[in-house]
């Protein structure tokens, strides 16, 4: 594992293993404090971003280490100069690169030409530390991750596509549910299907919110237009409603179900305000989780010599 760009890169066991080291961070985080000692992240932001930023950031103190923040001002990614010459100017200074961008493409790139590890903070295709936090805390409120049912109702984008690979490494089923035309992609689809084989799980594309979420132990929603996509705002402000995580839709749920957001998350919209604060959200657990679980990710990557 050079680099953390996708949950379907990691085998089911690295998988694991990452839930199981943040979870320790998380309980002894003394334990923890020097592992990346004198190390130096690079954090690259072409979007905005609150619990990226700040996590990363503090995940690297709380390690020993530091990091640098560049905003788009800054690097001006293929702008200034190529994707490839970054890398290369990077990797003779810092330890390793965060990168939140765009195009997935420009991740992919960055890692090929750096000789350091790269993680993906977020692409237009992909949100894998988001996804490890998710998990890891579906699996401190409900023991166990195998067997679960978790419903992700709205736009299949990145996040959604994280989630399919998450739940395709360790056995949890998935039911997505978007307006025709939202679907998440199909070769992340096919991807996460071949994975899924050896536990069985289902991986379930649907239009219906009401039969994803039929049952399920986690309801999930995201944004209906992401960063990047504001000119399609209104219009998908016409067509995602059906699609809202309100009381109703979460009575079709288990009575103990979960409710979960990657946060930003606009009210009104994609969730009601009594169900983002209604004792069955999680949304914080999962804002506190992207901590200890990136802390996990970069000792992995960067700890060793
Ligand atoms: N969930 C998430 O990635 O939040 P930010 O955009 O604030 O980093
Ligand atoms: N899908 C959202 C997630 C934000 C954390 C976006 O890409 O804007």
């Amino acid at each position: 594992m050079k680099d953390f760009i996708s949950v379907n890169d990691i085998t089911k066991n690295e998988f694991e293993e990452i839930l199981n080291l943040a979870q320790d961070i998380k309980e002894n985080p003394e334990k923890y404090k020097n592992k990346l000692k004198d190390k130096i992240l690079a954090m690259i932001f072409e979007k905005p971003s609150l619990r990226t930023r700040v996590t990363f950031e503090i995940g690297m103190l709380q390690l020993g280490g530091e990091a640098i923040y560049l905003s788009p001002n800054d690097i001006q990614m293929g702008k200034r100069e190529p994707v490839k010459d970054i890398a290369r100017n990077l990797e003779r200074w810092v330890d390793g690169i965060m990168i939140r961008t765009f195009g997935h493409e420009i991740v992919l790139e960055l890692a090929e030409y750096a000789n350091i590890p790269v993680i993906n903070g977020l692409s237009d295709l992909l949100h894998p530390c988001q996804a490890m936090a998710d998990f890891m805390t579906l699996k401190e409120k409900k023991g166990k991750l195998k067997g679960l049912k978790l419903a992700y109702l709205g736009d299949g984008n990145n996040v959604a596509h994280s989630l399919i690979f998450a739940a395709s490494k360790c056995g949890v089923n998935i039911s997505i549910a978007t307006p025709p035309g939202y679907e998440p992609k199909k070769e992340i689809i096919e991807k996460a299907r071949e994975n899924a084989k050896d536990f069985g799980n289902l991986i379930e594309i649907t239009n219906d919110p009401e039969s994803a979420v039929k049952d399920a132990d986690a309801v999930y929603t995201d944004v209906w237009a992401s960063m990047g996509q504001e000119q399609e705002r209104e219009k998908r402000l016409k067509i995602f409603p059906p699609y809202q995580v309100n009381r109703k839709l979460m009575s079709l749920a288990k009575e103990d179900a979960v409710f979960m957001h990657c946060l930003p998350a606009h009210r009104g919209e994609e969730v009601t305000d009594d169900v983002i604060e209604s004792h069955q959200s999680v949304v914080f657990d999962q804002a506190e989780n992207r901590l200890h679980v990136q802390k996990a990710i970069m000792i992995l990557l960067m700890g060793r010599e």
